[in-house]
């Protein structure tokens, strides 16, 4: 079995005291659900506040990004040995919008996702498609290589700690959700080639969320797909509505 996970991408959003704030109004609010997973990913400048404030609950902590080299010459950069002590136990990689802003490529990506098993951080892995690619028609092949690519040289036994976030870049921030059945479609192929390349035992183990415009009125029904397994919320996470989701 599968535990669910719902996670809040805050993406670059609230200060530190607007942090505390928030989570100061969510804590209760999620407190309930001990068959979901709960992960806050606030700006680095807020994550050893909200480990601080989280303390003794069941809300876990994660990174948005992190480079792949353990120190240096890299202005501006926050190493993986930074994230892990601040107290982050997830750190969200490969998101559409540091592929699409900040030229992040699948390999790049790759590097992170073995830097972060190194630390013992679990890597949220964001994957998915533009409109354009869809249109296409190769969403699949799309996502497939992006996943092929981003657990190469991962072995199964760090693979099951992995999640796989499936995002459309088309219902990302714009309240355009996939149907629950196009993205089941595309979660039940990113569970083809997670069984493909580890094996069916290790496949059924790893989660699969769903990614693009989740909100208290859709999560439900896109969460009780077969192969979604929790969600990446980006706006909804940000206001009280996110502890419906979490509560789906
Ligand atoms: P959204 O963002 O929920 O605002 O669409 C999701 C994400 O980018 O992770």
């Amino acid at each position: 079995m599968r535990k669910t996970i719902v996670a809040g991408n805050w993406k670059m959003n609230k200060t530190p005291k607007e942090a505390l704030e928030l989570i100061e109004t969510l804590k209760p609010l999620v407190a309930e659900r001990d068959d979901v997973e709960v992960v806050f990913c606030p700006p680095f400048i807020d994550l050893m506040l909200a480990v601080e404030a989280t303390k003794g609950t069941n809300i876990k902590i994660g990174a948005q990004n992190m480079y792949y080299e353990e120190s240096g010459a890299y202005t501006g950069e926050v190493a993986p040995n930074m994230v892990k002590e601040a107290g982050c136990e997830y750190v969200i990689l490969g998101h559409s919008e540091r592929r699409a802003y900040f030229g992040e490529t699948d390999e790049m990506i790759n590097k992170k996702v073995l830097k972060a098993f190194e630390h013992d951080l679990k890597p949220i892995i964001c994957v998915g498609e533009t409109l354009e690619q869809r249109e296409q028609g190769i969403t699949e092949d799309l996502v497939r290589l992006q996943i092929k690519i981003a657990l190469k040289d991962v072995p199964a036994e760090k693979a099951v700690l992995a999640v796989i976030a499936y995002e459309p870049v088309w219902a990302i921030g714009t309240g355009k959700t996939a149907t629950s059945v196009q993205a089941e479609e595309v979660c039940a192929a990113i569970r083809k080639v997670l069984c493909e390349i580890y094996g069916e035992e290790t496949a059924e183990k790893i989660r699969i969320q769903y990614g693009g415009s989740v909100n208290a009125g859709n999560a439900a029904e896109l969460f009780a797909m077969p192969n979604i397994d929790g969600g990446l919320v980006g706006g909804a996470s940000l206001k009280a509505d996110f502890a419906k989701i979490v509560n789906y």
